[in-house]
C-alpha cells in the first residue's frame, strides 16, 4: 500500500503513478506511468516555478483556443518542436525501396474534390502552371492500379486554400490510379510558406529566434488496398528553406525538380512545369 499523506517531491510521483495505472489497456498504463514519470522528472529538473507553470497551462490553452475547422494549432506545435517528425521516423524506420514518409501537417481536409485525371486542380489559385505525372508502384515496380491519391498545396504566395477567403478548394484534388498506376494532374507552383504564425506557436518561435518557414512542397497521401498508407510530400529543388525547414521535414529523397516543358514540346504540349510523382508503396 502506497502512502498518500505527506507527499514530497519525490514521493508524490509513486503515488501517482500508482493511480494512473489501476485501470485501462497495459499500453494505456504505460503510456499513463511514462507521462507521470516524465513531467515530475521535468518539474524537478527544472525546478519550475509556479508562474511558469501557470505560463505553460496559458500557452497550452492559447494554443487550443485557435484551433477551429480550418486551423490546428496543436499540429503546428507538435511539427514545430519536431515531434511530428519523430513519431515518422519511429514508426517508418525501414523504408526499403518504398517512398519515404513525411510530416502529414494541419492542411489536409478529408472531403477534398474528387477528379478523374487530366483534371486542372489549380481551382481559383494563382501561379505558374505545373502538371504533376504521378506513378504508383509496389516496392517490386509493378502498377497498383485503383490508388486514391490525395494531393494538396500552397499557391504562389505560399497560402492553402483553407487560409483564403471563400469555400472553393484549389491546389487540392483526390484522383485514382489507372491500370497503370498512373495519373497527372494539372495545378500551380507552390511557394515556401510561413506555417502560421499569428499564434502562440508563431509566438514561440519568435522566442527561440527561429523563421516559421517550410521549402516549397507538394503533399500526397496515397491508400491502396494490401499496402500501408503513405503520407509524403515531394520537394521542389533549389526551393528556400530545404535546409531550415521549421517542421524539420525534408529526405534527400523526397527533393524533385520541376522541369520547364517549352511550350509545343512533349506529350502534352508543353508551356507548364513539370513534377514526377513516381511512388513505391510499402505492403501493409
Ligand atoms: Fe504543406
Amino acid at each position: 500500500m502506497i502512502n498518500m499523506r505527506d507527499l514530497d517531491e519525490t514521493s508524490i510521483t509513486e503515488a501517482v503513478v500508482s493511480k494512473v495505472t489501476q485501470g485501462g489497456s497495459a499500453r494505456a498504463k504505460q503510456i499513463n506511468e511514462a507521462v507521470v514519470r516524465h513531467l515530475h522528472d521535468l518539474c524537478r529538473e527544472l525546478e519550475l516555478t509556479e508562474e511558469e507553470w501557470e505560463y505553460a497551462i496559458d500557452f497550452l490553452t492559447r494554443t487550443g483556443h485557435m484551433c477551429s475547422d480550418t486551423r490546428q494549432e496543436f499540429i503546428l506545435l507538435s511539427d514545430a518542436l519536431g515531434v511530428s517528425m519523430l513519431v515518422d521516423a519511429i514508426n517508418h524506420r525501414h523504408p526499403g525501396d518504398t517512398t519515404e514518409t513525411t510530416v502529414f501537417g494541419p492542411f489536409f481536409v478529408e472531403n477534398a474534390p474528387e477528379v478523374t485525371s487530366g483534371a486542372d486542380i489549380s481551382g481559383r489559385l494563382d501561379g505558374k502552371p505545373l502538371l504533376i505525372e504521378g506513378a504508383i508502384r509496389d516496392e517490386a515496380g509493378n502498377p497498383v492500379a485503383g490508388a486514391v491519391v490525395d494531393i494538396w498545396h500552397a499557391d504562389e504566395d505560399g497560402f492553402y486554400d483553407v487560409q483564403l477567403e471563400g469555400g472553393e478548394a484549389g491546389g487540392r484534388g483526390r484522383v485514382l490510379t489507372d491500370e497503370t498506376g498512373s495519373f497527372h494532374l494539372s495545378s500551380i507552383v507552390p511557394s515556401p510558406y510561413p506555417i502560421p504564425d499569428d499564434g502562440p506557436v508563431g509566438q514561440m518561435l519568435g522566442v527561440q529566434g527561429r523563421h516559421p518557414y517550410r521549402p516549397a512542397h507538394v503533399h500526397f497521401m496515397v491508400r491502396a488496398d494490401g499496402f500501408r498508407r503513405l503520407v509524403t510530400h515531394l520537394f521542389i529543388e533549389g526551393s528556400d528553406y530545404l535546409d531550415s525547414d521549421v517542421v524539420f521535414g525534408v529526405k534527400d529523397s523526397l527533393i524533385k525538380p520541376i522541369e520547364w516543358i517549352e511550350p509545343g514540346s512533349g506529350s502534352t504540349g508543353g508551356g507548364h512545369y513539370l513534377l514526377r510523382a513516381d511512388i513505391r508503396l510499402a505492403p501493409a
